[in-house]
């Protein structure tokens, strides 16, 4: 029988992970398989630890702001001290190649979906009137400020709003069948170094549940490519043999600097600076609704070396619900899609979330990280768009749902849709985050 817990042990279980998995220096993403700061999931973290204390959520956004580079980007992986992640600062030598790139803390050379203005609203709501948080607001939006004109500076080759991704671990997710057609272009050379993997050995059925070794090589090679151009922002989009059009980046990039606008004008930040996020916001609504398909009923990436859409079925294509710019009835579709039984409304599903590919696909992979699991922390982001937008009813059902899959308190970092069986990393930061989150907002 599955443990579950009641909601008082979940919120202790939740808090003493965050604060087993904290090193001293920072809150790791997960204690074994990854031992260092992930942006995006950062941004998550600061939240829970907001509602457990505000000081310490707005240093851990902060550590995150300090390894910005100089160029803007914020790095997807901050290194720790320690080691046990492969590929480690050594292999991607960023600091070495690039000079805009912090020395101290090391970082990798990529980013990650731009969530971090959801993430300062939360603590400026939950933190109100602490000097750490208001300190954050006045410091820490200008960072997130440059951050977003990095990405539209560098990752909007077209000019469209559609943000560019260079790397499948840009978006987030890894594997995902989204990336199957631009990753089968991806040639690695003879060149390539070797290497040794560590995940797989640290989750433990790491064969079924992590990305394949073809997989790999292939992560491992856009690394080169990008390491023969010194990280040079442009010159990576120019030469990457990766370079797709993000629908789900994109969303999020128009929800976030809707939301940072909102608080910059809060914070009596320059009114051009709020206009002009309000613009790129409006921008990108436009890419994403451009890329929404009504024959699917789904958004899709977009291919940018080759012109073409990608039509692969994932929760990724429902990014309109979280930016909006559909029209009502297509919001409307969407919604009802998303909660039907190819999605949240699968009849064998264990928990009423969508899962990361539907159960109803070929493609479906129960098991295997982006290719089937259902990720809490999606299940979050789609939650906390929709009570912005009004749809409260969608929004509590995702919560008690999904709180209903993580009351074993494992905090794994992703689930087996339809037994609710933990999968991956267990004791995952993020997970423990949103668990928090959603019980202290009954
Ligand atoms: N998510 C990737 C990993 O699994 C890196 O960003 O290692």
């Amino acid at each position: 029988m599955r443990p579950r817990l009641g909601s008082v042990q979940l919120a202790a279980s939740a808090a003493w992970t965050l604060s087993g998995n904290d090193n001293g220096t920072m809150i790791t993403a997960a204690p074994r398989l990854y031992p260092h700061m992930w942006s995006w999931d950062t941004a998550f973290i600061s939240i829970g630890l907001a509602h457990l204390n505000a000081d310490r959520a707005v240093r851990e956004l902060e550590t995150l702001l300090a390894a910005q580079w100089r160029t803007g980007m914020l790095p997807h992986i901050v290194f720790s001290e320690g080691g046990g992640y492969f590929p480690g600062p050594q292999r991607w030598g960023a600091a070495e190649l690039n000079p805009d790139a912090p020395s101290a803390p090391r970082t990798s050379g990529i980013c990650q979906p731009p969530v971090h203005a959801v993430a300062l609203r939360r603590i400026v709501d939950i933190g109100r009137g602490s000097a750490a948080v208001e300190r954050l607001l006045r410091e820490g939006w200008p960072r997130l400020y440059r951050w977003h004109e990095w990405l539209v500076r560098h990752r909007d080759p077209h000019g469209t709003g559609l943000l560019a991704i260079v790397h499948g671990w840009e978006s987030g997710m890894d594997n995902s069948p989204r990336w199957d057609v631009p990753y089968a272009a991806v040639t690695p050379g003879e060149d390539l170094p070797p290497y040794v993997r560590v995940d797989r050995g640290l989750v433990a059925a790491g064969e079924a549940e992590r990305p394949s070794d073809p997989e790999y090589d292939r992560y491992l090679w856009l690394i080169e490519e990008m390491r023969k151009v010194r990280y040079d922002a442009d010159q990576v989009v120019r030469t990457s043999t990766f370079l797709v059009g993000d629908v789900f980046v994109t969303a999020l990039f128009a929800l976030a600097s809707e939301v940072l606008a909102e608080l910059g004008e809060e914070g009596g930040q320059p009114s051009w600076q709020v206009r002009q996020l309000r613009g790129w916001a409006r921008r990108s609504r436009a890419a994403v609704a451009a890329a929404y398909d009504p024959d699917t009923g789904l958004a899709r990436d977009r291919d940018l070396r080759t012109g073409e859409w990608l039509t692969s079925r994932t929760i990724a294509g429902f990014a309109p619900l979280l930016c909006g710019g559909l029209s009502d009835v297509d919001d409307e579709r969407l919604l009802a899609s998303l909660s039907g039984p190819d999605w949240a409304g699968h009849p064998d599903l264990f928990a009423a979330i969508p899962p990361s590919v539907s159960p109803n696909d070929p493609g479906f992979r129960p098991r295997e990280y982006w290719r089937g699991p259902a990720w809490p922390v999606l299940a979050w982001l789609f939650g906390w768009a929709f009570e912005r937008r009004g749809w409260t009813e969608h929004a509590s059902r995702l919560r008690t749902e999904c709180l209903r899959l993580v009351a074993d308190g494992t905090f794994a970092e992703y689930y087996h849709p339809l037994t609710g069986e933990p999968l991956g990393s267990r004791q995952q930061s993020w997970t423990a985050t949103v668990v928090l989150d959603w019980l202290h907002t009954v």
